[in-house]
């Protein structure tokens, strides 16, 4: 209280830099939005963002009202603006399937450093490989007039799509690399909002200051921990399904041991997003580069698992279709399926690397005639996967269906009521990719429930 807060730029608005760039103007900062994409920037000044997330709207349009949140397309603006600057732009998986593509960020600070008027902190936020934080530094020195004395520091974050405003506003914990007592204290008073909004809820926020390797260190391996516990449990649904077992009640038991824990124990058609899948490769990309690639070994084994969910699908159709599965895989011609969900989860309208949309494209390569519904994901969808047939609700996809798959386990998908669907599909044969439907429900409506990893 009474220090003048820091202004900040977020550069960089994507997911993550328009999601903060929103949340920090709602804490009370002057906050300042930049991107290279003039399109991208005309929609968030004109109030719409760009992407769905849930709340986010109407944050946006109140603080752009307040006056407090601006969006341009200028670094020399952005330089001229910012105390702090927030480095949020993607770092997207190169042609190589594995490691990581550093231009963005390369591009974005060696601009924003080459523009500052004055004694500015740097912050990177973007998930990057080890040994970044340093090399961002180089190229600080290198564009930065060297009399202005930039520093840079690190802060990884850790938002969930579709649950991102309240990641931003309480984290449950931030992680704050700098190099000195000025950076520090910039870092935490351009966190400031974030600590009264706790304090004010009786709340703490755990913070590890650490250095730049660890930082950087603690996002990928927190993706990886994620990426871990979910093919974990895809490999028990694996074991499961030759069994006899069900992989949701044996979830449930390990989960009670609060060493293990309930959640992240969702065994279906696996992870998928912009982040897990893409986070794992380049982290081991980077460990082989150290001569450490041994030490991560497993991830490989992770996607592996990962993957083949994806297959199970496929397998189960054909079988569940009486179709015989050659080395080429299934013939599911003449078949028709109602896919129900495109997204890689619920609450989101992404559809990178989606499971849902992976599995889809496996059923329509098969000869498979597929129908698809999601709430939020058909734009995106359509784009990546034009050859399917998308219709606007359930009942629109599901009539004439000799299979339904549940791909994304929307509210909607599992609030739906089986007897009212069950005389719109051909044949009521439901796959539940999921596991989130109340398989005892759709039994009773007269539907062939068959969820993963259960009997
Ligand atoms: C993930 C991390 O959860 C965030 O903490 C991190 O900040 C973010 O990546 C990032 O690196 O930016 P997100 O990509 O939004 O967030 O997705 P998650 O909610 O973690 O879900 C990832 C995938 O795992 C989804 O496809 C979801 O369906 C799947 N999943 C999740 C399961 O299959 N089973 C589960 O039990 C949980």
């Amino acid at each position: 209280s009474g220090a003048p807060k820091p202004r900040l730029t977020f550069v960089g608005c994507g997911y993550l830099g328009a999601t903060y760039a929103i949340c920090f103007a709602e804490l009370g900062y002057e906050v300042l939005g930049i991107d290279v994409d003039s399109d991208k920037i005309a929609k968030l000044s004109g109030g719409e963002v760009p992407f769905h997330e849930p709340g986010l709207d109407e944050l946006l349009r109140s603080n752009l009202a307040a006056g407090r949140l601006a969006f341009t397309t200028s670094f020399n603006e952005a330089a001229e603006f910012g105390d702090v600057h927030f480095i949020c732009v993607g770092t997207p998986q190169r042609n190589d399937g594995m490691s990581a593509d550093l231009s963005y960020v390369e591009q974005a600070v060696s601009k924003l450093a080459a523009a500052l008027p004055r004694k500015a902190l740097i912050v990177g936020k973007s998930t990057v490989p080890a040994g970044t934080a340093t090399w961002v530094q180089q190229l600080v020195a290198k564009h930065a007039d060297p009399d202005l004395a930039v520093e840079v520091a690190w802060s990884p974050e850790f938002l969930q799509e579709g649950h991102a405003m309240e990641d931003v506003l309480r984290p449950n914990r931030l992680v704050l690399a700098y190099q000195s007592a000025w950076a520090g204290g910039m870092l935490y008073a351009a966190h400031k909002g974030v600590f009264d909004l706790a304090a004010a809820e009786e709340r703490e926020v755990p913070v590890v200051t650490c250095d730049f390797a660890t930082a950087e260190l603690v996002k990928v391996a927190a993706n990886s921990f994620l990426a871990t516990k979910i093919s974990f449990i895809n490999a028990m649904a694996e074991i499961c399904e030759v069994t006899g077992a069900d992989v949701t009640l044996l979830a449930r038991a390990i989960g009670h041991d609060p060493r293990i824990g309930q959640r992240y124990l969702q065994a279906g058609i696996g992870f998928g997003g912009g982040c897990l899948p893409k986070d794992i490769r380049a982290f081991q990309a980077r460990a082989q580069e150290l001569g450490a690639g041994e030490s991560l070994r497993f991830l490989h084994e992770v996607d592996l698992i990962n993957q083949r969910r994806r297959n199970r699908v496929l397998k189960l159709a054909a079988h569940l279709l009486d179709r015989s599965f050659g080395p080429a895989g299934p013939d599911l011609s003449g078949a028709r399926i109602a896919v129900l969900g495109a997204t890689f989860k619920p609450n989101t309208d992404d559809v990178r690397d989606a499971p849902a949309l992976a599995v889809t494209t496996l059923l329509a390569n098969a000869g498979a005639d597929v129908h698809v519904y999601d709430p939020a994901g058909m734009d995106n969808a359509r784009t990546v996967l034009p050859d399917v047939t998308y219709h606007t609700s359930i009942a629109e996809a599901l009539p004439d269906a000799d299979l339904v798959c549940v791909l994304t386990e929307w509210t909607e998908f599992r609030n739906a009521d089986p007897t009212a669907l069950a005389h719109l599909p051909a044949q009521q044969v439901v796959i539940d990719g999921r596991n989130c439907l109340d398989a005892a429900l759709w039994t009773a409506a007269g539907w062939q429930y068959h969820g993963m990893g259960r009997p």
